[in-house]
């Protein structure tokens, strides 16, 4: 057998596993969150950020599925309100600011806060083999600065608890520093990237604007970076490498305030994103984020996963 089918094959048998997993119930005392835990999910009305919201309502949260387009968001959320889920919308574009306060300011005055964010919303301009970096810039402000922006918006709204508060970046193993495939050639970079200890914020924006500088002046080309989807794989590094940075920061919060973050890869997923190419459903994309946010017990911080497995980064 080859190297690719026999993945295939482990592929299939993990595939196997989670799905008698998810049989499983939660205990009663395994439940830590209620119908008053409450769950916001980013780019909510389709893909695998509406089965996010789905399955965490189906596990008995609220669910605020926000959406940049209201017609399509107030859709989303009445098919899941149909099916006897505790959903609500509310509009919410990451790329705009005035949307991102107008959002807090109405989950503060309507629900307190919230328990559990779910940094999902992300746009690829390329599919197959493509490989262009026309909308570099949107990319890179979508993925990366719109995940950092909610985050460091919804921080200060995050309810204390006894179990702690949740945050998952949906992300991609197209992002991995270490990956044996479509690493930043730069060693320079890696290394800046890879070191945590140094390892801010700062260095992180200018790692990304200097390849938007880099993608708009022509010269991108031979700037040491991933080779495929360039500009997504980037995004996705930087809000693994941001997840890093933000849970040393949060680490440093009182008990009965803790906020534990992490990220994780959904798989090739059938959604508009691949053009409805992919291995799974929406629906197994969506498991690794719920399992993660709905943890009991654990305070995982920092880390990466993938079909419920930690992978390095
Ligand atoms: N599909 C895969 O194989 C795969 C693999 C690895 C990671 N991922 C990640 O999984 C997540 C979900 O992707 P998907 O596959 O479900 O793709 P999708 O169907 O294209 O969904 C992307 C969602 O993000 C929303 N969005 C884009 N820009 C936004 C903005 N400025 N503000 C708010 N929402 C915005 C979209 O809204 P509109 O409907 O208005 O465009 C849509 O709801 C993304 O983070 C993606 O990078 C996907």
């Amino acid at each position: 057998m080859g190297k690719s089918e026999k993945a295939k094959e482990r592929r299939e048998k993990r595939r196997q596993e989670i799905s008698l997993l998810r049989t499983i119930p939660y205990s009663d005392h395994q439940r830590w969150w209620s119908a008053e835990t409450i769950a916001v999910v980013t780019g909510g009305n389709r893909g695998i950020g509406f089965e996010i919201s789905r399955q965490l309502a189906g596990h008995g949260l609220t669910v605020i599925l926000t959406s940049r387009d209201t017609n399509v968001g107030l859709e989303a959320a009445k098919v899941l309100q149909e099916g006897g889920l505790n959903v609500f919308f509310h509009q919410l574009d990451v790329l705009d600011p005035l949307s991102m306060s107008n959002f807090a300011d109405w989950l503060k005055k309507n629900y307190g806060g919230l328990d559990i964010l779910i940094n999902n919303a992300a746009v690829n301009f390329n599919i197959g083999n493509e490989n262009s970096v026309e909308h570099a810039r949107t990319v890179i402000e979508t993925n990366y600065y719109g995940t950092k922006n909610m985050i460091k918006a919804m921080i200060p709204l995050m309810k204390p608890s006894a179990a702690g508060s949740r945050i998952v970046s949906v992300s991609s193993r197209l992002g991995r520093i270490h990956g044996r495939r479509n690493r930043v050639e730069d060693v320079t970079i890696r290394q800046q990237l890879s070191d945590i200890d140094s390892l801010t914020e700062e260095t992180i924006d200018q790692i990304v604007n200097s390849f938007v500088q880099q993608a708009e002046d022509g010269t991108w080309e031979s700037g040491g970076w991933p080779q495929t989807f360039t500009d997504y794989s980037l995004s996705k590094l930087a809000v693994n490498a941001y997840t890093r940075v933000m849970a040393k920061v949060l680490s440093e919060r009182p008990e009965g305030q803790k906020i534990y973050i992490n990220c994780y890869c959904p798989g090739w997923v059938k959604t508009a994103m691949t053009g409805f190419a992919g291995n799974i459903s929406a629906e197994e994309g969506a498991d690794t984020a719920v399992w993660l946010v709905l943890l009991p017990d654990q305070a995982i911080t920092g880390k990466f996963f993938a079909e419920r497995r930690e992978v390095r980064f």
